[in-house]
Parts: C-alpha cells; structure tokens; sequence
C-alpha cells in the first residue's frame, strides 16, 4: 500500500501546476502549489502516508460535514432540513443567486456556504463561545486530535474579507431561515472553517463516517448510523460542488473538498481518505487531489457504484 500511495502521488505531482491556491481569502495565498499528500486508514486502524501528508492546512468547506452532524444531533433532522434543503445545485459553492429565484425559501443544500452559515446558527450553546467550543470538542473526538486549533491568522482574514457570506447571513436572517445573531453565526462558521488539520486528521473523519459514526479505536458511538450515511450522501450528490456528478463517474467515493485543499473521503466499511494539494481547480476542488483520487479508487477498486 504505501509503495503505491507514493506512486500514485508522484504521479499526479504534475497536476498540482495545473490548478491556482486560493487567494480570494487571503491568508490562503501563502500555500505552497506543489505540495501534494495522502493518508489513508483502514478498518484495522493501519495507517499510510506519503507525499506531503503532515503539512498543516485549514479545513475550509470540510468542516461542514460535522456542522451538520452536531446540528442534526441538537435539533432533530425535521427542523435542520426545514431550514436547508437536499438538492445539488450546479452552482459555485458561494452562489448567492438561486436563495431569491428558487421558490423553496432556503439554502439547496448544507454544503454550499448559504446552507453552512444556516447549519451553523443551529448549533446550540449559551454564547458562541460555548457553540463553537462544542463544534471543536466534536472535530477533536472524530479526528481522534485533541490538539486541534483554530488559525487564527486565516480566521481573521476571512472574517475581515467574507462579505459575500456576510451578505447571505443577513439575507438567510431576513428569511426567517437564520435564527440568533448573525455576526454570533458567521463567527462560528469562519472558526469552523479555519481550524487546522492534516492528511490524518481528516481520513481520521474520513473513517469516523466509513464506519458508521462510530470511532473506530474506542467502539464509541458519536452519530447513528442514519446519521453518518446522510452525511456520506451529501458528500456523494453534493461534496465535490458542481463537479459532482463527474466526480462520482470518474472517482465514486463519497468526498468533500476545501478550498484549503484538502479532500476528505469515506469509503464505507472500507477506509478513510485524507488528501492534501493546495492547487485548485476553478470550481474550487484540489486539482491533483482529484488526480489523486481517481488513480487510488481504481487502483483499489473502490467506486461505491
Ligand atoms: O466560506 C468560504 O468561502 C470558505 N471558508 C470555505 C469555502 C470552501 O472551502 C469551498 N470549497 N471548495
């Protein structure tokens, strides 16, 4: 395994040329391009690496798959999918548009931003201080890391440089689908975006989901199984965002991207998949952690499908 995890990243290496790091949050533009790794876990608890797998990055869009878990287990699915829908949208992940022309008066889905800032004011807690606290002891138990953080430094750009999300908080407030504070929610949603991971901590979450909501090391049970598999079809219809439907042809495995670069991918009763390579492609996905990937899926024949 670890042989072919090496190559497989040489081999893709390449593709990290092909795509742009993130500088619209500016604190991101400080990636390295070719920074390319891998790690992934299997129901044994083994773990392999290559490549640039312990290089620190923030988890972006990630982190909206355990928003929705915490925000399920506080309100009940009834009421979280009263205020976000469970349609893709084949819209960019910060589309603003489809909230005033669809006649469902709320998010399409969880893992475009509106449908994130409206998961994150679900979250409960006596402050946000408290609501954040509790994402981030979440994050911990899954990652199996209790040394997680919030950059600080990539939190405060985004919070400084986040209109368009800001725009949408206030416009999901005046659709009655925001409930609270909207700067309290926003804040939230920024930390959540802005904490700091690696290749293991992610296929870490990555396994979590494969094996049922369970933490696989302690036998814990964190989210029903319902729970994690609705998690896991999010990321199959709308984890990749308007890639999509390509990605699961050409790849399968449910996954979501960050526009950090990271790839977290759950292949169920299988492994855990952590990937890094801050080069994007223009919908926002790792470039050569797509590469990466589709080579591992076929490799191992891993396509859910
Ligand atoms: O709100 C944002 O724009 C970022 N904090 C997260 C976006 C993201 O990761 C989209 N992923 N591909």
């Amino acid at each position: 395994m670890r042989e072919m995890l090496k190559k497989i990243i040489m081999d893709n290496r390449e593709l990290t040329k092909k795509g742009r790091v993130a500088d619209y949050i500016p604190a991101l533009s400080k990636a390295n391009p070719e920074d390319l790794g891998i790690c992934v876990i299997d129901m044994n608890n083994n773990v392999y690496t290559a490549g640039d797998y312990n290089k620190k990055f923030t988890i972006q869009s990630i982190s909206k798959t355990v928003a929705l878990m915490l925000a399920i287990m506080d309100n009940g699915e009834e009421k979280v999918f009263n205020k976000v829908g469970m349609e893709p949208t084949g819209d960019a992940f910060n589309s603003i548009y489809k909230l005033e022309t669809k006649d469902i008066a709320k998010p399409l889905n969880p893992m475009i931003n509106a449908g994130a800032i409206a998961v994150s004011s679900l979250i409960k807690g006596n402050s946000s201080e408290e609501r954040f606290e509790r994402l981030l002891s979440l994050f911990r138990k899954i990652s199996s890391n209790d040394n997680l953080k919030v950059n600080e430094e990539v939190y405060l750009s985004e919070k400084k440089t986040g209109n368009k999300n800001r725009a949408m908080g206030y416009l999901l407030k005046d659709m009655g689908v925001l409930e609270g504070n909207v700067e309290e929610t926003l804040d939230i949603y920024f930390k959540q975006c802005s904490i700091e991971v690696d290749c293991v901590d992610i296929a870490n979450i990555g396994l979590f989901l494969a094996n049922g909501g369970t933490i696989l090391e302690t036998g814990e049970d964190i989210v029903t199984e319902h729970v994690a598999r609705i998690v896991k079809t999010f990321m199959v219809t709308c984890g990749m965002y308007d890639s999509s439907g390509e990605f699961a042809i050409r790849v399968g495995i449910p996954a979501k991207s960050g526009v950090g670069g990271g790839i977290m991918g759950a292949v169920p009763h299988r492994i855990g998949i952590g990937i890094y390579g801050p080069a994007l492609d223009e919908k926002g996905n790792s470039v050569a952690g797509y590469g990466v990937l589709r080579d591992l899926s076929k490799e191992l024949n891993l396509s859910i499908f």
